[in-house]
């Protein structure tokens, strides 16, 4: 086959590209245009508003914020407002204030020279920019709790609440800064100045479903691949391991999932992703059954998971049946002439307790990702070794 006839466009699973469409965050943009909308319209009178965001690891805050930016910079110039829509990450822009103020002015011009400025001079100048340009800001500062995890000692949220202090009584040309964090947790961090003016807006983020996880990945699967390359039960394994522990729900792991697969596939000169695929780099990524696991168990458990990865293998697919793993065990024990436990429920439960087999449902067995190639080698060669023990 071809090579190229996997992906029609790879870049759409880049952590960079945000999709037109944000599934489920709907509600967070809404609140969003619900508290700065207003404020544009009466920008004039318009005294800073302070948001939070708060949500685990890839639940959307990031590309949420930076879309909510472009909508309300449209909105902004339809109103006839000059708005400058500002995002900085302090993980990229700046792990000191010095840095991460010098590139926030960077970012609204080049005409300031912040050579020789401190840090408090820096953000003077900046509001004083805004002022003679007629320009208003919204600032988000993203991984703030990072910031301030690395610098306790900076107080900088009561440098960022507190810009229009310099002017007490008169508007701020910013209206609103959103500060991004994975918890509340960083609060604990800040004196209770600081906590007081951040005030109480908290917009949640809360982890995706697996439903979720499920249809955000498949748009994006509809934009990047080719149809057809990614079957219903590629997505399907991709979206588990997306939605379960130890991932919980990351969209960021699901994209490099299939990010990966997808080379893999191209690599062999498929046309289609397929669970081996996918188990194969999740298990390179996080490889979560060690030969010393399958060492430890005994030869029941060995052998039944021998039986299901020839169930697996036969069937071509992430998930078999019980019923099915049975036969081939049966099947398995006739080859190495031994009698078939009576107790076979039981080292099944085994195994799924040690999180090597994975059971979604009663007709549902899988291997708890790991590459479905190794392990058939393993099993293989662990195989080998128990028939000469046999002997
Ligand atoms: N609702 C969604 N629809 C489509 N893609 C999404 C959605 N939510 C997240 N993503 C994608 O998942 C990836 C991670 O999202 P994002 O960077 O916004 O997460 P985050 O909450 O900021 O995570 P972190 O706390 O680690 O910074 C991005 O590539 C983004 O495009
Ligand atoms: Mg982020």
């Amino acid at each position: 086959m071809s090579s190229g006839s996997i992906f029609k466009d790879r870049n759409k699973l880049s952590p960079y590209y945000i999709p037109k469409r944000l599934p489920y965050r709907d509600e967070q943009i809404r609140i969003l245009h619900s508290i700065y909308d207003a404020m544009i319209k009466d920008v004039k009178d318009a005294y800073p508003r302070f948001t939070q965001i708060i949500g685990p690891t890839g639940t959307g805050k990031t590309c949420t914020t930076i879309r909510f930016g472009e909508q309300i910079t449209e909105y902004a110039e339809k109103e006839g407002v000059n708005l400058k829509y500002i995002y900085v990450n302090c993980k990229v822009d700046g792990a000191t204030r010095y840095v991460l103020f010098r590139n926030l002015v960077r970012k609204l011009t080049p005409k300031i020279s912040t050579r020789s400025l401190s840090p408090e001079e820096m953000l003077r100048q900046f509001v004083e920019y805004l002022k003679a340009e007629n320009i208003f800001s919204i600032i988000t500062f993203d991984e703030i709790d990072y910031f301030v995890q690395i610098n306790p000692k900076d107080h900088i949220i009561y440098d960022l609440t507190r810009t229009t202090e310099t002017s007490p009584g008169e508007p701020s040309p910013i209206i609103g800064e959103i500060f991004i964090a994975k918890s509340l947790r960083w609060h604990e961090r800040l004196d209770p100045g600081e906590k007081s003016t951040l005030g109480l807006g908290v917009i949640e983020f809360p982890r995706y479903t697996s439903l979720q996880v499920r249809e955000i990945l498949s748009s994006r699967v509809e934009e990047a691949f080719h149809p057809g390359a990614v079957s219903e039960e590629t997505l399907d394994l991709v979206s588990d391991i997306t939605a379960n522990p130890p991932v919980n729900g990351d969209i960021r792991v699901g994209l490099d999932l299939l990010y990966y697969s997808g080379n893999l596939a191209e690599n062999q000169g498929l046309d289609r992703v397929l669970p081996d695929h996918v188990r194969k780099v999740y298990s390179e990524i996080n490889p979560s059954i060690t030969s010393e696991d399958i060492m430890n168990l005994d030869k029941n458990g060995r052998l039944i998971l021998l039986a299901l990865v020839r169930s697996l293998r036969s069937s071509g697919s992430a998930y078999v049946g019980l019923r099915d793993l049975r036969k081939n065990y049966e099947v398995i024990c006739e080859e190495f002439n031994l009698k078939p436990t009576e107790r076979f429920e039981e080292h099944l439960q085994d195994l799924i307790y040690r999180g090597i087999v994975d059971m979604k449902s009663l007709t549902e067995l899988g291997i708890s990702g790991v590459s479905l190639i190794d392990l058939d080698q393993f099993l293989s060669s662990l195989a080998e070794k128990l028939r000469k023990e046999m002997k």
